[in-house]
């Protein structure tokens, strides 16, 4: 099916467009946020506003780069939730007067199934996509679960966090440590340097395939508040060490419950998503555990890891394919159990 898919993610401080001609990609293009670089975080305001000044430029760049005119497209696609209420609204009514004033359906994409389904995006030299069913492991910012995927669309939660995501835990620590925002490749890059044994932090008991990262937050918090009292100077000497220990820490927390979710269901077929997904150290312990244990593993490319629309156009496709269009009165939602069908 030759048909141009125009996607739009806004969930969070990426404004971004992409064009895919059924699963092949055309373009892609990412504005980042650098205003929320100055308050170690995001600010759902500034979010939102940045997102209004950056959504048409993005979009009229998407387009020429996959060298269409917005005639050819024929569906548009957009992130509903879950994300920052703000943000997303940008997004959504952009989708909803294009599709009007183009007379083209309107389709309405959940984010953390974009990141699983980006694994199906077709870019020239692709590497072949999971076969169903299999689990997934979407780690972001904001998320982080082990699903089971029977279908482009058939997607059940297995496990998930019961209190911090893994790249909020990454993005945290990072904070307590000084580092700038967001942590999570920062800490990869410096975690490359140091000795992951250096120093111990406890594991989580927790139980099910359920994630905790809260314990392990606070138990840096205090190691580093204890040390600190002893030398000012702590952090600065020992900061490819803490990065490293911390990143092997939460890497053996994701592939523990991972181990026993292959075992529990019988599935060989594992893929990871989301933007921790890029974490080198994952990464490598997911190649590891396809050796030991016999999975077939499936790891994106950097640039459909972290926020990203192709994701979301591809995602628009399987729904376009099953003409799973939304309406004109659909509104965002901020969190997956709010979502309304
Ligand atoms: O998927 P994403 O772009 O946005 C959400 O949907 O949340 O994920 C962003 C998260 C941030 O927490 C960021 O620190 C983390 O992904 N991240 C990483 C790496 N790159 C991005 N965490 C660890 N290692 C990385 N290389
Ligand atoms: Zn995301």
């Amino acid at each position: 099916m030759n048909k141009y898919i125009l996607g739009i993610e806004s969930s969070c401080d990426d404004t971004s467009a992409s064009v895919l001609r059924g699963n092949v990609i055309l373009s892609n293009i990412i504005a980042n946020q650098s205003v929320h670089e100055a308050y170690g975080g995001v600010v759902p305001e500034l979010a939102s506003r940045a997102h209004q000044q950056n959504i048409i430029p993005v979009i009229d760049h998407a387009i020429r780069k996959a060298n269409v005119s917005k005639n050819d497209i024929h569906a548009i696609a957009f992130t509903r939730g879950p994300g920052l209420l703000g943000s997303l609204l940008v997004g959504t009514s952009f989708a909803k007067s294009f599709a009007l004033s183009q007379n083209i359906p309107l389709i309405e994409v959940d984010h953390l199934e974009a990141h699983i389904l980006a694994h199906f995006i077709d870019d020239a030299n692709n590497s072949k996509a999971p076969d169903f069913p299999f689990l997934c492991l979407t780690v972001s910012g904001g998320h982080t679960q082990i699903v089971k995927v029977s279908s482009y669309t058939d997607m059940q939660i297995i496990g998930q966090t019961i209190d911090d995501a893994a790249g909020e835990a990454f993005d945290k620590i990072a904070k307590i440590m000084g580092l700038p925002y967001p942590g999570g490749p920062v800490i990869d890059k410096l975690a490359k340097e140091g000795n992951p044994d250096a120093f111990q932090f406890p594991m989580p008991d927790i139980s099910d395939l359920n994630y905790s990262f809260s314990g392990l937050k606070t138990s840096v918090l205090y190691f580093l508040r204890d040390q600190l009292k002893k030398d000012k100077d702590f952090i600065e000497k020992n900061k490819a060490d803490l990065a490293s220990a911390v990143q092997q820490t939460i890497i053996k927390i994701l592939m523990k419950k991972l181990k026993l979710a292959a075992k529990q269901t019988g599935i060989n077929e594992i893929a990871i998503a989301g933007g921790v997904s890029a974490n080198s150290g994952l990464r490598q312990a997911i190649t590891d555990a396809a050796e030991e244990l016999n999975w077939n593993t499936y790891i994106p490319k950097f640039q459909y890891t972290t926020d990203n629309a192709a994701m979301i156009a591809m995602a628009g496709y399987f729904k376009y394919r099953d003409k799973k269009f939304a309406s004109q009165k659909i509104a965002p939602y901020s969190r997956s159990g709010s979502r309304k069908r």
